[in-house]
């Protein structure tokens, strides 16, 4: 039996999902959270299916056994298109909120209606994310760029390989720009990649519009509590805990980085 108290759980092969924690918190003070990162198992996103379904599958299982919670946020893309339908099926009682590419968005936002999208293989190669293009079709072009090797550089905060792969990533999407004809929005459809903005934003200058899915999975989050009646009242004590199956200081590191968090990592071993 869940009880509005219990935590959300949240989980991203590794660093990633921080940037949906990240809004998560904003959107929903009140809430405990319980964030897992697969760091042991990590990248996903040039992984096949079935490794990310499986440890999709063996967290969120743990998260219920172990935590008791009341929600399920899947803070990665790749997860997302690999997984979602299966957990779902598999818990249908349980409210589960996952992330993809925000394309449309970009689409009402883009002037020049060129868009490009950055995310992994994984992603853009999904039937989910194949038919979520369908649905733009005619609103912009989008111009889709699977990044290889980014979110694991990110993952080791590894700032050089970072930089050079934001550099060829770009470069080979085309021209950024407001006239006719240039990319003007750039969709980051990977959870690791808004820790990357400082370097695209030196590469693509302060006019190109960078969008994340931090702020609507919150917002989305916050709608499907309220649904199920399962908002918390009020705040909880032990309001965080953060997990990683493997390399427990990157987690570490990034949280207090990006999130000024100072709870301690512990390891998991599921
Ligand atoms: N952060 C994940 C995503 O949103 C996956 C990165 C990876 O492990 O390749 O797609």
């Amino acid at each position: 039996m869940t009880h509005v108290s219990h935590p959300i759980g949240v989980f991203d092969s590794g660093i990633g999902g921080l940037s949906i924690l990240q809004a998560l918190r904003v959107e929903l003070p009140a809430e405990a959270f319980v964030y897992v990162a697969d760091s042991g198992h990590a990248p996903y996103g040039e992984r096949d299916a079935l490794h990310v379904i499986g440890r999709s599958q063996t967290i969120t299982r743990h998260l219920l056994a172990q935590h008791h919670i009341k929600a399920l946020v899947v803070a990665c893309n790749t997860a997302t298109a690999a997984a979602i339908h299966l957990l779902r099926q598999q818990y249908p009682d349980l409210p589960i909120v996952g992330v993809e590419p925000a394309l449309k968005p970009a689409a009402q936002l883009s002037r020049t209606r060129r868009v490009g999208v950055m995310a992994t293989r994984g992603t853009l190669e999904s039937d989910k994310f194949r038919a979520l293009l369908e649905t733009l079709q005619g609103q912009a072009d989008f111009i889709l760029q699977p990044c290889d090797g980014l979110a694991d550089a990110i993952e080791r905060q590894d700032a050089i390989k970072t930089e050079a792969l934001c550099a060829d990533y770009t470069m080979a999407i085309g021209q950024f720009g407001h006239e006719p004809g240039q990319i003007d929005t750039l969709v980051l459809g990977c959870t690791h990649y808004p820790f990357a903005t400082t370097e695209l934003r030196a590469l693509l200058g302060p006019q190109v519009q960078l969008i994340d899915s931090g702020a609507p999975v919150a917002r989305q989050t916050q709608r499907l509590l309220r649904s199920h009646n399962a908002l918390a009242a009020s705040p909880t004590p032990a309001s965080l805990q953060l997990y990683a199956t493997g390399y427990p200081e990157r987690l570490q590191a990034a949280a207090s980085h990006w999130l000024q968090l100072s709870q301690p990592v512990q390891t998991l071993s599921t």
